[in-house]
């Protein structure tokens, strides 16, 4: 409607201009001809605007929509994914970050550019060369703050058509967790290799003697044999023990479907504790309910739990002559048994690695009591399993406490 009002506006004008100059003296043919091109002129412009101008408007809105749409979806999967993820332009600043990106790193200014949070010229030349290349490029990284991390980082690429400008990703996957798992796979092969080795090395010395300047001399050989029959034992106490917690790994996943009634279960440790803790001059206390006190487990597994921490307690707490055992039900369906000695405690920044295997707070003072460092990594595998948790409490000085909560 207005472009029909508009055409015939342009028509007058073109028109009063003609007649304009054939008034102001020009030719009449002149006047013809002004009018004849200003007619032309504005059929030309009306033809090019019916024409092209419609269609043209529509692509543009199609395209933008599904550009947009493109951009909700990518957005959309950015939320959702847990792997930190920072959308880049070409200029290496940041145009977004996701939620995990945001957690991971903290909040990131949009426009900032990505060497303001991530220094590395490892992180920095790859970015650039992404950037360059168009290729996608990956790298190991680590950040020392705020905890020590290593993560997989990779650049790369996003295509899509029709986008404003081009655009970069830039993803970290953390791999912290199957360094620690790898680096504790060969910690521990080489803790059982050396424990291993070291009675083994022992009785060896002990044969080559006996073989050697100790053969014809009985008392020696009889005082040998003695120290070799402990030092083959320890060998068996340790592959039982490894044999132990292979087994208990095999069935990590499976919950023990059993009543036990912990009463009784600690009465029994502490009778085949007797001889040791009689040894230790230490007296364990029971502090028990007269009823049942069932929990979901496995007999023998609980048995194994509270020997070794009832055991732990006569050995290192030795000097406080007492161990207490406290069996409680302080409701809510939870369970708990501590054990307590009052002994020399534990320096407290040993307290969360003493369920590491073969950890130690003093190697030597285990040994010589017969440890192999594995009773607190057994109780933690059978406690996982048994979904109850060993919360431990120590004090210089005073004691300690590890409690089992069901
Ligand atoms: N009640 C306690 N008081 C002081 N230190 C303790 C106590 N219980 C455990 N520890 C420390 O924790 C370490 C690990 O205990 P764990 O039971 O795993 O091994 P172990 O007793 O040395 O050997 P194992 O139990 O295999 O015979 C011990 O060597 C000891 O240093
Ligand atoms: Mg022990």
């Amino acid at each position: 409607m207005w472009r029909m009002v508009s055409g015939w506006i342009y028509l007058a004008a073109a028109a009063l201009v003609s007649l304009a100059a054939y008034l102001s003296g020009a030719q009449p043919a002149f006047a013809g001809i002004l009018f004849a091109l200003s007619v032309l002129a504005i059929l030309l412009r009306s033809g090019e605007e019916t024409q092209s101008s419609r269609p043209a408007v529509a692509a543009e809105s199609v395209a933008a929509e599904e550009v947009e749409g493109t951009g909700q979806v990518v957005a959309a999967v950015l939320n959702a994914i847990d792997l930190p993820v920072f959308v880049l332009g070409r200029d290496a600043a940041l145009r977004d970050q996701n939620p995990a990106a945001e957690k991971a790193f903290g909040a990131l200014e949009p426009g900032l550019h990505i060497s303001a949070r991530f220094r590395s010229p490892g992180v920095l030349d790859m970015v650039r060369e992404t950037i360059a290349t168009d290729e996608p490029n990956q790298i190991e990284h680590s950040e020392r703050l705020p905890s020590e991390r290593v993560y997989i980082v990779r650049s790369s690429p996003l295509h899509i058509e029709g986008a404003k400008e081009d655009l970069f990703l830039l993803s970290f996957k953390d791999i912290s967790e199957l360094r620690r798992i790898d680096r504790m796979r060969s910690d521990f092969v080489a803790n059982a290799s050396h424990e291993l080795r070291t009675p083994l090395a022992s009785l060896r010395g002990f044969i080559e003697t006996m073989q050697g300047p100790a053969r014809g001399d009985p008392k020696a050989q009889e005082r040998f044999l003695t120290i070799m029959l402990e030092q083959a034992n320890r060998m068996s106490r340790l592959v039982d023990d490894l044999l132990s917690l292979s087994r208990l790994e095999l069935k990590a996943h499976l919950a023990p479907d059993q009543m036990v009634d912990l009463v009784p279960v600690i009465g029994h440790v502490r009778d085949s504790l007797a001889p040791l803790a009689a040894e230790l001059d230490v007296e364990i206390r029971l502090h028990m309910p007269q009823e049942k006190v069932e929990v979901l487990g496995d007999r023998d597994e609980l048995v194994q739990v509270f020997e070794n921490l009832i055991e732990n307690a006569c050995k290192y707490g030795q000097e406080g002559k007492t161990v207490d055992v406290h069996v409680r039900n302080p409701g809510g369906g939870s369970v708990e048994v501590s054990v307590i000695d009052h002994g020399p405690g534990i320096p407290s920044e040993h307290v969360p690695r003493l369920t590491e295997r073969f950890y130690r707070v003093s190697v030597t003072d285990s040994r010589s009591k017969k440890g192999t460092g594995l009773g607190l990594a057994i109780v933690k595998h059978i406690l996982t399993r048994h979904r109850a948790r060993l919360i431990v409490k120590s004090e210089i000085d005073q004691g300690t406490e590890f409690t089992v909560r069901f």
